[in-house]
C-alpha cells in the first residue's frame, strides 16, 4: 500500500482552503489529492497530472467521490504550462510534485524497479517511452553507462561496474534486475572473485542500490523535467500561490534549492522552507521511503 510522504507537512505549506485550485502533479494514488480535495471542499478544483497510465486509473477510482472537482491527464509535469492551457485550469493556489516512483512501481509494476524481484529491466514509468533500462545497460557505450552511474547514482565503484556490464553483455544480452545485480555485485572489490554468488538478494539490493537509483532517473530523464517545470510552475501560480515539492535525491534538491534562491532574489517568491523539511523518526519507522524525503516550499509574490 502507498502512504504519501510527509503528509501533513504538504498540507501545512499548501494549505488548501475552500474554493482553491490545486495542481497535484504527480497523483499515484491520490494520497495527498485526497486531503486536498477534502480541505478546499466543497467547490475548489484539482488537476492531477502522472505519466503512468495505470497510476491514473488508480487516482480516478480513489478520487471517484470527486468526480465533479477533478480532471486527471496522463502526461509529464514538465508539460504542465501547456497541461494548464489545454485544460483551462485557472486561478491555480497551490502546485504539489511529489518526485520519483511510488511503492506501486515496486510492488507490482513488474518493470524491474526493484531488484528484490527478478523482473525484466525496463525502469519507465511511461510505456510510451522508448528508452529502457536494458536499453542502456545493453546498447549504451561504456563512458556513457559509467557517467550515468557515476552523476545520477553518486556510485564510486562507476568505472568497474560498467566495465563488468560491458564484458557480460559481450556474452549475452542482459534482461533481468536479478542478471544486473550480480554483475554489479561482481563489480565491487570487496565481493569480486564470485564471492557475491553467495550473498542473499538484500545483500545484492543494498549493492546495487544507487546503480538501479541511476538508470531509473536516467531511463525518465527525471532531472531535465524537474528543471523545466520549475519556472513552468511558477508562471502557472497566482501571486499568493504556494508550491510544495518534495525530492529524494541530492540532485534533485540541489536544482529545488536553486531555483527558490535565485528567484528569490528577483523578488519573484518567498521561502517558506529555510531548511528542507525531513521526515520525523516515526514517519520513516512506518514509511521508510521517507527517509530520503526532503521538502521545500514556497510562495509566489
Ligand atoms: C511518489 S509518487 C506520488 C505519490 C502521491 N503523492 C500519492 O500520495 O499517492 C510519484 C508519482 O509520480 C509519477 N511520475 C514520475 N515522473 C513523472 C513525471 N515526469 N510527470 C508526471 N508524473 C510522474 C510516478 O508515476 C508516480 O506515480
Amino acid at each position: 500500500m502507498h502512504i504519501p510522504v510527509l503528509k501533513k507537512e504538504v498540507l501545512e505549506y499548501l494549505n488548501p482552503k475552500t474554493g482553491e485550485n490545486f495542481i497535484d502533479c504527480t497523483i499515484g494514488e491520490a494520497g495527498h489529492s485526497s486531503e486536498i480535495l477534502e480541505r478546499s471542499s466543497p467547490n475548489g478544483k484539482l488537476l492531477g497530472i502522472d505519466l503512468d497510465k495505470s497510476q491514473v486509473e488508480r487516482s480516478n477510482n480513489s478520487l471517484a467521490d470527486y468526480k465533479n472537482r477533478i480532471i486527471i491527464v496522463e502526461d509529464s509535469y514538465k508539460n504542465i504550462k501547456q497541461i494548464v492551457e489545454d485544460k483551462k485550469f485557472e486561478k491555480v493556489d497551490g502546485i504539489l510534485l511529489d518526485a520519483g516512483f511510488s511503492s506501486r512501481h515496486i510492488d507490482d509494476s513488474g518493470r524491474g524497479f526493484s531488484f528484490r524481484k527478478d523482473e525484466p529491466l525496463d525502469m519507465r514509468y511511461s510505456l510510451d517511452n522508448d528508452l529502457t533500462a536494458e536499453k542502456i545497460v545493453n546498447e549504451y557505450p561504456e563512458e556513457e553507462i559509467e557517467k550515468i552511474l557515476k552523476y545520477f547514482g553518486e556510485e564510486k565503484f562507476s568505472r568497474q561496474i560498467s566495465k563488468n556490464i560491458v564484458k557480460a553483455r559481450q556474452a549475452k544480452r542482459i534482461k533481468s534486475t536479478f542478471e544486473l545485480s550480480d554483475i554489479i555485485a561482481g563489480a565491487i572489490p570487496m565481493f569480486a572473485k564470485n564471492k557475491h554468488r553467495g550473498l542473499s538478494i538484500w545483500a545484492k539490493a543494498q549493492i546495487g542500490a544507487r546503480s538501479f537509483q541511476a538508470l531509473r532517473i536516467a531511463v525518465n530523464n527525471e532531472l531535465d523535467s524537474l528543471e523545466k517545470f520549475l519556472p513552468d510552475a511558477l508562471e502557472v501560480l497566482e501571486t499568493g500561490g504556494r508550491l510544495v515539492v518534495i525530492s529524494f535525491h541530492s540532485l534533485e534538491d540541489r536544482i529545488v534549492k536553486n531555483f527558490f534562491q535565485e528567484n528569490k532574489k528577483l523578488n519573484k517568491l518567498e521561502i517558506l522552507t529555510k531548511k528542507p523539511i525531513v521526515a520525523t523518526d516515526s514517519e520513516i519507522l512506518e514509511n521508510p521511503r521517507s527517509r530520503s524525503a526532503k521538502l521545500r516550499a514556497i510562495i509566489k509574490i
